[in-house]
């Protein structure tokens, strides 16, 4: 039997639509209540520091709104750390943040970011919060990550959802080699960035990925089918490759 695999949908650019205008609407929460019920079984949400979507009355409103686990994207820093603590979501994701980037380019270097990260991963797991890192898929990121004692890694599928033809084979290779490095150092392995219809078959199909943590797509297919509809494509597409449906 196949192991499941769970979907954890971002919400943050439903955050990008309103504040383009301010206001409330659309209302990331409101999302986040019916991805839920399409299917999702989590939701994601990325606070940066420029807070260019999520504001911190948005995680606020989920916290208190919002049943299903939430996973927090943040940077590794002590303002982030804080919020985290205060709101103590279910899980935390450390990722790189660069304040002139569009969306996260690249993952976090744990191997050399060790003295930095240590006292983040550390506190947050003194908390209760499920740490993952955001690294690119390469051994010596997941090495680095145990050494550091996070017990999850979400693999960066960026650079294979852009690449194309044998360009996509290879990335699609180094994620499947990451994923089974993950399982045998002791790593559970999610993945995401990017991912769309098109692209999420092959990386569901990879058996020791147990996450996936889809946003940008998924928001963009609901201003032609719906979120409820954009949300349940996907699912059917990821248990499909798995071979749960
Ligand atoms: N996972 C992480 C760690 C991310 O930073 C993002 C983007 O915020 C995603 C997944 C989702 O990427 P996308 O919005 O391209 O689906």
């Amino acid at each position: 039997m196949p192991r499941p695999l769970r979907l954890g949908v971002n919400i943050d650019h439903v955050a990008t639509i309103r504040n383009a205008r301010g206001g409330r609407f659309p209302d990331p929460v409101r999302a986040a209540l019916l991805a839920v019920e399409a299917g999702a079984d989590g939701i994601t949400a990325h606070l940066r520091e420029d807070r260019r979507h999520i504001s911190d009355a948005d995680i606020e409103t989920l916290r208190e709104q919002v049943t299903a686990p939430l996973n927090l994207e943040m940077a590794a820093t002590e303002e982030m750390l804080r919020i985290a603590l205060r709101h103590k979501p279910h899980a935390a994701c450390i990722v790189p943040e660069k304040r002139e980037e569009r969306t996260t380019e690249g993952g976090l270097d744990a191997a050399s970011g060790h003295n930095h990260l240590k006292p983040f991963v550390s506190a947050l797991r003194e908390a209760g919060i499920r740490v993952s890192l955001f690294v690119e898929p390469d051994r010596k990121q997941l090495d680095a990550a145990v050494t550091l004692g996070a017990p999850v890694v979400e693999l960066h599928t960026g650079a294979y959802c852009e690449a194309e033809g044998e360009g996509r084979e290879r990335e699609l290779a180094r994620l499947t080699d990451a994923a089974a490095h993950a399982e045998a150092v002791g790593l559970e392995c999610h993945a995401g960035h990017g991912l769309s219809y098109d692209t999420v078959a092959p990386i569901a199909e990879i058996p020791t990925i147990v996450e996936l943590n889809i946003g940008h797509f998924l928001v963009g297919e609901a201003i032609f089918v719906g979120l409820a509809d954009s949300i349940r494509g996907m699912r059917e597409r990821m248990d499909r490759a798995r071979g749960l449906a």
